[in-house]
């Protein structure tokens, strides 16, 4: 089989990583792809949020399947246009992809169907918004409705602040039209974690969980990230909590889409907080997190194009993949100054040495190849993963080989897992 994968970043390089050991792959390719990327797949230079360019590409290469890896080209609708021209994708249509991108309709989907989620009211309204802060209490939190980059969350701890916040967001419109609606909610506590689930319609299939660590810089503190590392399992979820997401949290997600009529196959990803009342989901990403698949990845045994073609294919109830007990760290190494402005073109080193441990696998995110070496190009340029029989085991292989790769401005958090 010949698989385009679509988009740049760690998770991209990892779902390559994984596509390789298949049997049945015969060819892969990506748009655009990084340096790591074209270790195994033709790297071709089509932007992920480029949808006819996208089209174009599968269809002249004549590709069997494409997976969509950001949440842009899924909002964009690119899979309801392949599913028009007959090509076999993996990833939620634009109905169902809008859990993600759209907070208040995620939102009125749990309440209407029984998932735990914080308490809220949406607003389109900025002058209504502004008069709902001078009667919440505080702290509170301030939502975009719409894709924002991961930045279009505001923990306000003040009136001023939740103001400030909708003024940016509704009237300065910081985010464009992903501003035009806010969702207010109740500040919630308690560990986070990230559960995966792919989901044919009918049934899902559970990942083993996972938590990322999305402030920049050490002890949570600092700007929110796409993600600065992750650890698998989250160490949050025992057997029973387990059984409990899948009877609060699955279990009315597949009945609720049944009773919205809403065809969804791809992967969900809910972020949620363990409260003291309970777990409760902050929100829904409707693809594979990043850096959360690079651990995950390095933990599934199966072949990953089985499990992506049971979803198409809506077999999951068919489906039980083998994953490893080990525990899995992935440690992200980003540009100074990420998440603010960043500068690229720094020369990489100290792969291939940081490699050289079985247990370790180096991702590659925002880089890029000039002359067979290896360039920094974006905010979060490498994933470090190791797999060790303690997180103790796997985190000290996972920095040790961190600590072997070098760029000027290297940008890493000494705390993942810890
Ligand atoms: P989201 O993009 O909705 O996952 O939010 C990004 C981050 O903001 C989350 O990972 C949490 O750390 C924080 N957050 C979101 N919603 C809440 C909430 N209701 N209470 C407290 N923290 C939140
Ligand atoms: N790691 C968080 C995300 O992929 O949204």
């Amino acid at each position: 089989m010949k698989i385009l994968v679509i988009g740049s970043g760690g998770r991209e390089h990892a779902l390559l990583w994984k596509l390789a050991q298949s049997p049945r792959v015969t060819e892969l390719i990506c748009a655009p792809g990084n340096a790591g990327t074209a270790a195994f797949a033709i790297n071709h230079p089509v932007a992920a949020s480029d949808l006819p360019g996208l089209l174009a590409l599968a269809k002249s290469e004549q590709v069997d399947l494409t997976l969509v890896g950001p949440d842009d080209p899924l909002a964009a609708g690119i899979v309801d246009l392949f599913q028009k021209e007959g090509l076999r994708v993996f990833g939620p249509v634009v109905a169902a992809a809008r859990l993600e991108s759209s907070k208040s309709f995620a939102k009125e989907f749990m309440i209407r169907h029984g998932i735990p989620t914080a308490a809220s009211a949406t607003f389109s309204n900025p002058e209504a918004a502004l008069t709902h802060c001078a009667n919440a209490s505080y702290p509170m939190v301030v939502k975009a409705d719409g894709l924002a980059l991961g930045k279009g969350v505001v923990i306000a701890h003040t009136q001023g602040e939740a103001e400030a916040a909708i003024r940016e967001i509704m009237i300065e419109k910081i985010f464009g039209e992903a501003g035009d609606t806010v969702v207010i909610e109740e500040f919630l506590t308690g560990p986070e974690c990230s559960l995966h689930a792919l989901i044919d319609g009918k049934n899902y299939l559970l990942f083993p969980d996972a938590k990322d660590h999305k402030r920049a810089l050490e002890g949570d503190q600092g700007l929110n990230t796409g993600g600065m590392g992750t650890i698998s399992p989250s160490g949050v979820v025992g057997t029973a909590m387990q059984e409990r997401l899948k009877r609060e949290v699955l279990e009315p997600f597949v009945k609720g889409l049944s009773a919205d009529n809403l065809p969804f196959q791809g992967m969900l990803f809910p972020g949620l907080m363990m409260t003291p009342t309970g777990p409760k989901v902050l929100e829904f990403n409707c693809r594979f997190g990043d850096p959360e698949t690079q651990s995950l990845m390095r933990r599934l045994k199966s072949d990953l194009l089985d499990l992506i073609d049971a979803t198409i294919d809506g077999k999951l109830s068919e489906t039980t993949p083998v994953w490893d007990e080990r525990v899995a760290v992935c440690i992200v190494l980003a540009s100074g100054g990420y998440p603010g402005p960043i500068e690229k073109n720094k020369v990489i080193t100290g792969i291939e040495e940081a490699s050289v441990d079985p247990d370790v696998v180096v991702f590659h995110a925002g880089t890029t190849l000039k002359d067979g070496q290896v360039f920094t190009s974006g905010g979060r340029v490498l994933g470090i993963t190791a797999l060790g029989s303690t997180l103790e085991e796997a985190r000290k292989k996972a920095y040790a080989a961190a600590d072997k790769i070098a760029f000027e401005g290297k940008q890493l958090r000494r705390d993942i897992g810890a």
